[in-house]
């Protein structure tokens, strides 16, 4: 199975300059919960955001180029990685992102995990078209607001038909 992870603001922006727009820890750990104990799929602008391999999830990287840490499965096209999803139908294989990885693999999604954020940000990188009519709506959760997490948001997940 091919899930895929992001937070999107109002009008769909995921990124800032190779980072994220905003500061909000309960999406962090959201995320947290969500990936630990699946394999992560990330493009290599992404994976390098991330500063070090996360820990507790197999780490694949989506490269042609560039050297990765030990433990980091790289990974250097599109059907190898379907290759490797299709050998392991049980895994749920998560695409932490970012942009470039989520519009190729997007005919193949089984399953979204949005987290809307209710605020408008300025950045550089949006969510591709994500045809919803494709997907049900299964849960719809509002995240805490607080004096941390200063930006209503809601966690949604949905399910190809
Ligand atoms: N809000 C969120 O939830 C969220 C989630 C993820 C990312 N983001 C943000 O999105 C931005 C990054 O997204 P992005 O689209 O610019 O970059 P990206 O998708 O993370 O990485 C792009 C890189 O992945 C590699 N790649 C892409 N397609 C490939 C393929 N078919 N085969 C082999 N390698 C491939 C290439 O690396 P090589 O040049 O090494 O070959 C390419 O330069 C950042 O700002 C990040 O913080 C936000």
């Amino acid at each position: 199975m091919l899930s895929f992870i992001w937070a999107e603001d109002k009008n769909g922006l995921i990124g800032a300059n190779g980072t994220l727009p905003w500061h909000l820890p309960d999406d962090m750990k959201f995320f947290k919960k969500t990936t630990t104990g699946n394999p992560i799929i990330a493009g290599a602008r992404t994976f390098h955001s991330f500063k070090r391999p996360l820990p507790n999830r197999q780490n694949i990287v989506l490269s042609k180029h560039g050297s990765f840490p030990d433990g980091v499965l790289v990974i250097s096209s599109i059907d190898q990685l379907c290759e490797l999803v299709d050998q392991y139908p049980g895994k749920n294989y998560i695409v932490v992102g970012g942009a470039s990885i989520f519009e190729q693999l997007m005919d193949r999604v089984d399953r979204l995990y949005r987290t809307k954020i209710d605020h408008v940000f300025q950045g550089d990188t949006y969510m591709p078209k994500v045809d919803y009519t494709a997907f049900k709506q299964i849960q719809s959760l509002p995240g805490i607001v607080d004096d941390k997490n200063r930006y209503p948001h809601t966690f949604e997940l949905f399910e190809r038909r």
